[in-house]
């Protein structure tokens, strides 16, 4: 399942993050990539170590907690420091079809998880390039997706996916993984549904409705039964 999570930053976050991004040192994208995908890679980022990246890093990880949507969709038990990178009309940039490495370790930190969910957050407007879309396969088909600055993807790190190549213009973007609580995909994605459709019922009948407060505690007896913490 994709879940598009919008303004996740302001449009004056994302325009201080450019500012400080155009700034910084940029090296090859290969640097964190795989065997596999560091042959169909062709992108620059941040040096994933940098004070740079780490800050900025860090200030998504707190934008990221306190967004009820994005909570509710991942139910995060931990977030991959998050990278950075761009794509360059003129370099050729793309990244060809490739699936994430299964398990991330930062040596910073030292932590290490299961990458059960990717994360895509655009930092340029759809209007700066050409190309660069982030396509995504999955047993529905394959998905091009192309999201305004500050917006977000949320989508299986098992899946198949890749962007294609820059026409003009030049796509920055951050980027990392999550291990959700909640492992399994189609559980996960029920648990979002019955939470999106509690918060309606919350909103026409307030949260003291008794039935309200029956589901809720479904929802949470649902965690209960499928949370790894
Ligand atoms: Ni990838």
């Amino acid at each position: 399942m994709l879940i598009c999570i919008p303004d996740v930053l302001s449009k004056s976050d994302v325009a201080e993050f450019r500012r400080i991004m155009d700034a910084a040192g940029w090296e090859d994208g290969r640097s964190t990539a795989g065997a596999q995908s560091a042959l169909v890679k062709r992108n620059e980022q941040l040096p994933p170590d940098s004070d740079v990246a780490r800050a900025l890093g860090n200030r998504i990880i707190s934008a990221l907690t306190s967004n009820p949507r994005f909570v509710s969709a991942a139910i995060p038990l931990q977030i991959f420091p998050p990278l950075f990178n761009r794509y360059v009309s003129s370099d050729g940039h793309h990244f060809g079809v490739h699936v994430d490495n299964a398990v991330r370790g930062d040596h910073l930190t030292g932590m290490r998880i299961r990458t059960d969910l990717s994360v895509t957050l655009f930092l340029s407007e759809p209007e700066e390039y050409e190309g660069g879309e982030l396509v995504i396969e999955d047993n529905y088909g394959s998905h091009e997706v192309k999201l305004p600055a500050g917006h977000l993807v949320l989508y299986p790190a098992s899946s198949l996916h890749l962007v294609t190549p820059l026409r003009a213009g030049m796509r920055v973007a951050s980027f990392f993984w999550l291990q959700s609580m909640i492992r399994d995909a189609h559980a996960r994605s029920m648990i979002f549904d019955l939470d999106s459709a509690i918060q309606s019922l919350v909103e026409r009948l307030g949260r003291d409705d008794p039935e309200t407060v029956k589901l809720t505690g479904i929802y949470h007896n649902l965690i209960r039964y499928w949370a790894e913490v």
